[in-house]
């Protein structure tokens, strides 16, 4: 029987509109052409199902994120790839992902937020600016930056495919996926 592959968590924190769910993305298509197996947890669709329920106040995003957690906990520890997508503003609620999942890999999607709010992909920079949407993560609701993520990459100044390939080299310097022959 060939060796499983170990499961690992990706965890995407950052704000909205820095990139996370267009890394998660690129990064999943990625290691699926690497027959690995994987599953993506995103906030939106999420959001739409299993914390359907829940909004956006400090009590409610680490329910969000507890309950994430508790998913990425199981398939990770059986072996599958996560990649997690989630502004995750909180640090605690960080720390606790790491603790509870098998071989947990924080990555800062960094962009300024006026590069965040330029780009306003949903609108909801300009709704929060305009005061129609309280409680917004970095306009007036706050936003805990890693202190010491294990990768960040930087989407004002990278490419998609650069960020990515930082993430997949990670992976295969610790030895979580096996390194790409030589063709
Ligand atoms: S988290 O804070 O609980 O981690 P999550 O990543 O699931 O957030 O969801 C964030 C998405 O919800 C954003 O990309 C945005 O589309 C939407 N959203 C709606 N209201 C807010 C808000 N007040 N703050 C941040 N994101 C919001």
């Amino acid at each position: 029987m060939s060796e499983r592959q170990p499961g690992f968590t990706i965890w995407l924190t950052g704000l909205s509109g820095a990139g996370k769910t267009t890394i998660a993305i690129a990064l999943e298509n990625e290691l699926k052409s690497r027959d690995l197996y994987i599953e993506r947890l995103d906030g939106d669709t999420v959001r739409e199902g299993l914390t359907r329920d829940l909004g956006f106040s400090k009590e409610d995003r680490d329910k969000n994120i507890e309950r994430v957690s508790f998913v990425a906990k199981l398939l990770s520890r059986n072996g599958v790839g996560v990649i997690a997508s989630f502004i995750s503003p909180y640090r605690e609620a960080r720390a606790n992902v790491r603790q509870q999942s098998t071989n947990f890999i924080e990555v800062y999607v960094n962009a300024p937020i006026e590069v965040c709010a330029s780009r306003d992909v949903k609108g909801l920079y300009a709704k929060a600016f305009a005061g129609e949407l309280k409680g917004f993560t970095g306009v007036n609701d706050p936003y805990e930056a890693p202190e010491n993520p294990e990768i960040t990459v930087y989407t004002d100044q990278e490419t998609v495919a650069e960020s990515v390939e930082k993430i997949v080299t990670y992976l295969e310097t610790h030895a979580l996926i096996p390194q790409l022959q030589p063709a």
